[in-house]
């Protein structure tokens, strides 16, 4: 029995390689590097101790995962992260990014069908909920709003897996829907490293903290929360790698399609972000008030109540490790995988 893990380099895929490796899972790793680095490989052998079978491939190439499954007949199941993720970035290349997913995501259930593959946990969003109607958010909420390319790409490709399911009643489907993942693996040794300057709130703090980038900008302190800022349910990495472990268990027995929210259920503004990373690290992270950036809303955080009464998972880390673990990487890696 293996795994066949797809964008397996990336930040969330490398982790949960980590995880599935080390709860006694073989997997396979395919990665295109596109947003990834060899050396991720390299790191998470160090971190497990453990070996496994590698293809650089990219989705849209049907030949090279139909190898995959050939050369790997113990293939039982697949998770799958294999994407484009920036929101902005996808609403300048949106046909990239509808070919990218959707068109890959299809051509890897056509592969996994005619391999008699029919498992599947796959890396949706919370960003299929659009502007929530009312947070915390159940599973339940209404689907479809997504305010860019990116997030429709997801809601896409959900909408796919629940017409493979009702087409064929031998696949077993985990949708996961995750709302803010940050931090780094506790070692130091695997994290994010954005290509360029960093869309993401975490990222962008931590390069601010260690002198990289000279000023936060925080886009917009007049939204209905707290405190003005976007409020946002940030998750430990560990934790929503630990969760693909659970959901791909539950699945296998469970059969059928599933949807879970992957979230701590605490919602934190971006200036409570801030003074937490202060706090943790004691460094200083310089930020100024700006406009709002287009396509945001003012608040989203789970209710993951349901992944927990279902799957067996909570979040484990608080704010205080994602800070911890956050900085560690980026020290540890001034330049990310490139250091
Ligand atoms: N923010 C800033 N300054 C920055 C970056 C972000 O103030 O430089 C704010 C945003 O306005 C928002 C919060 O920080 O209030 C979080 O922003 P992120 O860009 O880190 O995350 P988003 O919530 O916008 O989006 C993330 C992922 C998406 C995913 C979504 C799911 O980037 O891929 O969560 O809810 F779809």
């Amino acid at each position: 029995m293996s795994v066949l893990i797809t964008g397996g380099a990336g930040f969330i895929g490398s982790h949960t390689a980590v995880e599935f490796m080390n709860a006694g899972y073989d997997v396979v790793i395919m990665d295109n590097f596109s947003n990834s680095k060899p050396v991720v490989l390299d790191r998470i052998k160090e971190i497990t101790g453990k070996d496994f079978k590698f293809y650089k491939a990219d989705l849209l190439d049907a030949a090279a995962l139909d190898r995959i499954f050939e050369e790997n007949p113990e293939i039982d199941s697949c998770i799958h992260f294999a994407g484009l993720k920036a929101v902005g970035e996808s609403v300048s290349m949106p046909i990239e990014y509808y070919h990218n997913n959707v068109t890959g995501s299809l051509i890897l259930c056509d592969s996994m069908r005619r391999h008699g593959v029919k498992t599947i946990v796959f890396s949706s969003s919370a960003t299929v909920y659009g502007a929530p109607d009312e947070v915390p958010i159940k599973e339940s909420a209404r689907v479809g709003n997504a305010t860019n390319p990116y997030g429709e790409t997801k809601v896409m490709i959900e909408r796919i897996l629940k017409d493979i399911y009702v087409s064929d009643k031998e696949w077993n489907i985990s949708v996961l829907r995750y709302f803010n993942p940050v931090g780094a693996h506790a070692s130091g040794l695997i994290g994010e490293d954005p290509n360029g300057i960093p869309n993401n709130l975490m990222p962008y703090i931590t390069k601010v903290a260690l002198g990289k980038l000279p000023q936060l900008s925080v886009f917009g302190n007049d939204y209905d929360t707290h405190d003005g800022t976007g409020v946002r349910d940030y998750i430990h990495v560990v934790d929503l790698a630990k969760a693909h472990l659970k959901a791909l268990e539950y699945i296998k027995s469970a059969h059928g399609i599933d949807y879970f929210n992957i979230g701590t259920g605490n919602g934190y503004s971006v200036l409570d972000m801030v003074k937490a990373y202060e706090q943790v690290t004691g460094l200083k992270v310089n930020y100024k008030i700006v406009g709002r950036r287009p396509g945001d809303v003012a608040s989203c955080y789970a209710d993951p109540s349901k992944a927990e009464r279902v799957l067996g998972w909570k979040a484990e880390y608080g704010i205080v490790e994602m800070c911890r673990d956050a900085n560690r990487w980026q020290t540890k890696n001034p330049n990310g995988y490139d250091s």
